[in-house]
């Protein structure tokens, strides 16, 4: 939690735990309709999405959602000139409540979207984390889940160390090879 709001993470990944490819591009065999309504609907209920700047999630209702867009090329938070309801955000010159302050969040989660090292910045803070996973793609030398995802470390083996357990295994898409697994952290 971050005061009164939930911290959940939303991914789609592939067979080896990419989310994207070298080039930073998301190739079809990981975007999937199922995957797409099921996060659409959640981002509606967040009281902000966080995301790098190269991971707006598109859509017809991206432009009434508020948003935190991390960057480096500001020193702590600044209004984005071109979407007023969003606040460009560098995590080494302000902390996230200093960032819901500045842009005026109201109740609910925030939703956190990727990419890598965005996941991984949350990971100590994650109430929940929703992992889609498309059996069918592998995306050799691509774009981890969470930095630390490598031959060694499976996006779920990340999870379970940061404290997170596994509910049951949703088929979304089944025709496609497509599941959803919601992450919980225990509390106590
Ligand atoms: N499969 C999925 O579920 C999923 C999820 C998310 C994204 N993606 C895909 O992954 C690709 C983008 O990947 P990406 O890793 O380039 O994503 P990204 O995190 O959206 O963008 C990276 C940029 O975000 C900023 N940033 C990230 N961490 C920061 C930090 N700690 N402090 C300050 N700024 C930070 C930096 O911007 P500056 O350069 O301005 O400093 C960095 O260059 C896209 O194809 C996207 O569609 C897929």
């Amino acid at each position: 939690m971050i005061g009164s709001h939930r911290v959940e993470g939303y991914a789609i990944v592939s067979a080896d735990g990419m989310i994207a490819d070298g080039n930073g591009m998301m190739p079809d065999t990981i975007r999937n309709d199922a995957d797409q309504r099921f996060l659409q609907t959640e981002l509606d209920r967040a009281a902000v999405i966080v995301h790098g700047r190269h991971s707006h999630e598109g859509g017809p209702r991206a432009a009434r959602r508020k948003r935190f867009v991390l960057t480096h090329q500001i020193a702590s938070v600044a209004p984005d000139p071109s979407h007023p309801q969003a606040l460009l955000w560098n995590p080494a010159g302000a902390t996230i409540e200093e960032a819901i302050a500045a842009l005026g969040v109201g109740d609910g989660p925030l939703a956190i979207i990727g990419g890598t090292d965005v996941f991984g910045l949350f990971l100590p803070l994650y109430d929940a984390f929703h992992l889609t996973r498309a059996a069918h793609a592998r995306i050799p030398g691509g774009r981890p889940l969470f930095p630390q995802v490598g031959p060694r470390a499976t996006p779920e083996t990340v999870l379970a160390q940061h404290g997170l357990s596994p509910g049951p295994r949703r088929d979304i898409d089944a025709a496609a090879g497509i599941t959803l697994t919601t992450w919980q952290r225990q509390s106590g």
